[in-house]
């Protein structure tokens, strides 16, 4: 329906109230940069088209833009692939004049134009479509726009009405004339539809006649009733429309969007405990338990029936069917494959392969290693670099010693295969299938299958040594204190 829609998001400014030397439309709500979900709702209504201004750091968000929504966008759809553009806005002199130059790149081909904030990350498909929808419903409205009612509308534009209730104007909070125009609860959220020959007149009659010296795209709304043209308001959700100008309101729509997501995932029938953080781009199975100050990042893809307890932290992780990850483990790029049991306080590092129903416990750190199927190192180990066979048990205190200052080398370990505590393994070397490394050995020569290394000094026992030893010393102290 919205096949001949573009959608023109302003993303130029700088985010003065921000105090960042980061573009304000880069800050991250729930795992992604704010100008994200405004084109994703764009796409999701099903626009054709989306031309989104940059100005303000235009370099890294024009990068952001094409990593996300570019050709080879892998998380979208492929129909939804490449339909984004940018605009540039040379200087940075208000929203209208923001609109005029994402106007001049909307190709000749489209009837309508949608336009709205990239500051505003709450606002859904269904709001932006509603507001193009009022334009088609009403064949003499020049501009169909949303607004929303609340108690304090403090900072926004307000919606003037005339005694009749038709929309005359929209006046910015720095604007307002008077204390009965200051207690108007309607106020602008910013998205607005108008067809392209309207919005091209519109835009080139704006002038910077008020507070704040800028040309406002808000002027649209009494450029079109003066000329007796129709504003028609589309009344909408006000918890979805709040924009986002500094970093308490960052703070707040991240709350709201991190609750929208957890509320995503236990209609979904996942068991998602209060305090939980899952982010945006994060999908789980069913039966799934995701426990308090769990915190889910990025790629991360979480199993059926899998556990993630208490202040686990899941970055990229693939995490099978069954899982369970005990409380503060931490995986980053990595996969954890079915029935696996992970920590408490383990470190799975990227590119680890944990295998089917192995197990890694407390203060265990894998970096780059593959655990095959039920594999197990249960304490204190560094595994960095490594090939744990099938069914091979690597015993507590076990060190992995990959790395020489210069290169990085693997250790393999057979199936089936024991290494003692408190041994280390330089790598490059190799324990061969059922091989046995003795407690407490530098293993440097590979161990040939079903052999056992051992390399520590031989153990001699001296008997009644220790008490002869107690007497000689209690005597040495002793005759120090008569000195
Ligand atoms: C704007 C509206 C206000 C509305 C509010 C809703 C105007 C004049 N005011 O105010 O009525 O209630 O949003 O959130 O439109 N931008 C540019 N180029 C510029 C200036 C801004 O691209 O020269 C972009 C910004 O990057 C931002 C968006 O436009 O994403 C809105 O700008 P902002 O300064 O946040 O406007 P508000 O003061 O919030
Ligand atoms: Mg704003």
């Amino acid at each position: 329906m919205l096949e001949k829609t573009t959608a023109v998001i302003l993303a130029a400014g700088q985010g003065t109230r921000m105090k960042s030397s980061l573009p304000k439309v880069l800050h991250g709500v729930a795992g992604r940069p704010l100008v994200h979900y405004p084109v994703r709702a764009a796409l999701e209504a099903g626009c054709g088209e989306v031309v989104v201004v940059v100005g303000h750091g235009r370099d890294k968000v024009e990068a952001y833009l094409a990593g996300a929504f570019g050709a080879r966008a892998e998380d979208l759809p492929e129909d939804r692939r490449g339909r984004v553009r940018t605009a540039v806005q040379k200087e940075q002199r208000g929203t209208g004049d923001a609109a005029r130059s994402g106007l001049d790149a909307v190709r000749a081909e489209a009837e309508r134009v949608l336009v709205f904030y990239g500051d505003v990350p709450m606002l859904t498909a269904a709001d932006v479509a509603a507001v193009a929808k009022a334009l088609d419903d009403d064949p003499v409205a020049a501009v169909a726009m949303a607004t929303c009612t609340t108690d304090d509308p403090f900072g926004y534009g307000r919606v003037l009405r005339d005694e009749l209730g038709q929309i005359l104007e929209i006046r910015e909070q720095k604007d307002l004339k008077s204390d009965a125009e200051r207690a108007i609860k309607e106020w602008n959220p910013g998205i607005y539809a108008a067809s392209v020959g309207f919005l091209r007149e519109a835009l080139a009659s704006l002038t910077p006649n008020n507070a704040q010296g800028e040309y406002y795209l808000t002027d649209i709304v009494s450029f079109a009733t003066k000329r007796g043209g129709r504003v028609v308001g589309v009344p909408s959700r006000p918890e979805v429309m709040d924009g986002v100008n500094d970093r308490a309101q960052l703070a707040l729509a991240d709350k709201a969007m991190i609750e929208r997501l957890l509320q995503k995932h236990r209609v979904a029938g996942v068991t998602v405990r209060d305090g939980a953080r899952i982010e945006d781009g994060v999908s789980i199975g069913k039966d799934a338990v995701v426990e308090s100050f769990a915190v889910l990042r990025g790629h991360t893809k979480v199993g059926e029936g899998a556990t993630v307890d208490v202040g686990c932290v899941l970055t990229n992780a693939v995490v099978g069917d069954g899982v369970v990850l005990r409380p503060y483990s931490v995986l980053s790029d990595s996969i954890v494959r079915a029935r696996a049991q992970i920590g408490p306080f383990s470190h799975v590092r990227p590119e680890s392969d944990i295998g089917e129903e192995a197990h890694l416990g407390n203060f265990v750190e894998t970096k780059k290693t593959t655990m095959e199927k039920g594999a197990k190192a249960n304490h204190l180990a560094y595994l960095g670099d490594g090939i744990v066979g099938e069914g091979a048990n690597v015993g507590a205190g076990t060190i992995f010693c990959n790395y020489d200052g210069f290169s990085k080398h693997t250790t393999r370990i057979g199936k089936g295969a024991f290494i003692g505590s408190d041994s280390q393994l330089v790598a490059p070397v190799t324990i061969g299938d059922g091989a046995y490394v003795g407690t407490g050995t530098t293993v440097t020569k590979d161990v040939p299958a079903d052999a056992l290394a051992i390399g520590r000094a031989k153990q001699e026992n001296k008997e009644g040594y220790a008490s002869r030893l107690r007497s000689r010393l209690r005597a040495q102290k002793e005759a120090a204190a008569k000195k």
